[in-house]
């Protein structure tokens, strides 16, 4: 058997989940490598093989640091690195880096079949897991770039006429808003901002704030699933409140996806973006766009004159970046096999710790609304006297501990976005070093 074929078949090999430690793939040599990584779980009880494959790592059994430290030794991260700004990226664990090597080197050795290998892993493997991790049907997903992109190909494809208006919040990011202010540019629509608090206190407070701005020319509302600074919107609530009055539900999803189990069509959305390098760990450079399949009458594809509700041709054209797409095969076994309720608690007990630590610091104000209406892993608070931006780089520099800030939604906050491999160490070092500052 050659390489690439010995390659095809690893990809399709369902019985094998691998894995590599940090230390195992500091070590990796090409012929470990090649393939092996894209083996594909079936779910969380495969849990995560080690080095060559035989040593199962078992699924974290708690919320404590210990039982997610195997989980920890994944990542590559350098050491001394308190790492808590996934929400801006994530960090892929070793086995997805590995998978994206090797994707391009099948590519490189032999690219005609190395690309339909890894064409038939997006096809017969990424798509169906990515279905079935968010409830829906392959033909409803399309892989993007990114949330961006697909944001702009949900709000271009909507069919809307010269005043129709589409309620957006204030609390949306740059790429939520700025598709639709092309659509205002181009085709003359409307956009009306509904403002939100931040923070919120009920989900209802939402709800009544959108269907109060709904008018006579409104036809759809879009809004973020979490928002940047991390709050939780009702998509289900507002979705129901929307088809109600009939107008289309478009969400952006780009901090939800990751952090805690999505089924789409529960939230009953008509389209949902998203990215899959935050929370998911996916390869940089990758996202989602679904259309519910009974939306394909009003949200049109941006590419083929050709399509037709059966062929919606949602999917951008062109040549893929297939080492990266097929690499997602590697992140579903990865998320699968530690599950994502286990990540939600874990992400909300990191989260937890962070605001009770916080909130002993007396300049500080928490910005994060209670659990039901905040995310588990983002937190923002600001620091009286400290400028969020200049925050940043001062953080690193005293203590290689990279966050963001939120100066956003009235706020001069910083943003501390902690995922499941983070420790309560860090997050100590965090309020180390804000005590020294503030
Ligand atoms: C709420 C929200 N939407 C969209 C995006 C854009 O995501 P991407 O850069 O993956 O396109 C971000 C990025 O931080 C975000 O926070």
């Amino acid at each position: 058997m050659n390489a690439i074929d010995k390659f095809a078949r690893n990809l399709l090999d369902t019985e094998t989940v691998t894995s590599v430690s940090r230390r195992g793939f500091l070590k990796t040599s090409a012929t470990v490598a090649t393939g092996m990584l894209y083996g594909c779980g079936t779910g969380a009880e495969d849990g995560i093989k080690q080095g060559t494959g035989q040593v199962r790592l078992t699924p974290p059994t708690g919320v404590e640091d210990e039982a997610w430290a195997d989980i920890r030794a994944q990542f590559l991260l350098d050491p001394g690195i308190a790492y808590m700004n996934n929400a801006s990226l994530g960090m892929p664990p070793s086995q997805i880096v590995e998978s994206v090597r090797a994707g391009y080197e099948a590519i490189s050795r032999e690219p005609l079949h190395g690309k339909q290998a890894l064409q038939t892993t997006i096809t017969e493997k990424v798509l169906p897991g990515l279905a079935t991790l968010f409830g829906v049907t392959s033909g409803e997903i399309s892989l993007t770039r990114n949330a961006t992109e697909a944001l702009h190909l949900q709000s271009v494809g909507l069919d809307l006429a010269p005043g129709d208006e589409v309620l957006v919040t204030t609390q949306e990011h740059p790429a939520g808003i700025r598709p639709w202010m092309l659509r205002e540019a181009r085709d003359g629509i409307r956009i009306t901002e509904v403002f939100i608090p931040s923070p919120f206190q009920t989900d209802m407070e939402v709800v009544g704030l959108m269907e109060s701005a709904i008018t006579d020319r409104t036809k759809a509302i879009s809004f973020c699933h979490v928002t940047r600074g991390g709050h939780l919107y009702p998509v289900k609530k507002l979705a129901s409140m929307a088809h109600e009055r009939g107008l289309a539900c478009l969400v952006d999803g780009a901090q939800a996806v990751g952090q805690f189990p999505i089924d789409l069509v529960d939230l009953g959305c008509d389209a949902y973006s998203a990215s899959l390098h935050k929370w998911l760990l996916g390869p940089a450079g990758t996202g989602f766009l679904y259309i519910r399949r009974s939306a394909r009458n009003r949200i049109k594809t941006a590419f083929a004159p050709d399509a037709t509700p059966d062929a919606p041709a949602f999917d951008p054209p062109g040549t893929a970046d297939f080492p990266l797409r097929a690499a997602l095969m590697t992140m579903l076994n990865f998320v699968n096999a530690i599950g994502l309720e286990r990540i939600d608690a874990r992400c909300r007990y990191l989260s937890n710790y962070l605001k009770d630590q916080l909130s002993e610091l007396a300049p500080v104000t928490i910005l994060s609304g209670p659990p039901e209406v905040s995310c588990p892993g983002s937190t923002i608070f600001e620091v009286s006297g400290l400028d969020a931006i200049a925050a940043v780089p001062m953080m690193e520099q005293r203590g290689r501990v990279h966050i963001d800030e939120h100066q956003r939604d009235g706020h001069d906050a910083i943003r501390v976005s902690t995922h499941f491999y983070n420790t309560r160490a860090e997050i100590d070092r965090l309020v180390d070093v804000l005590r020294s500052v503030a």
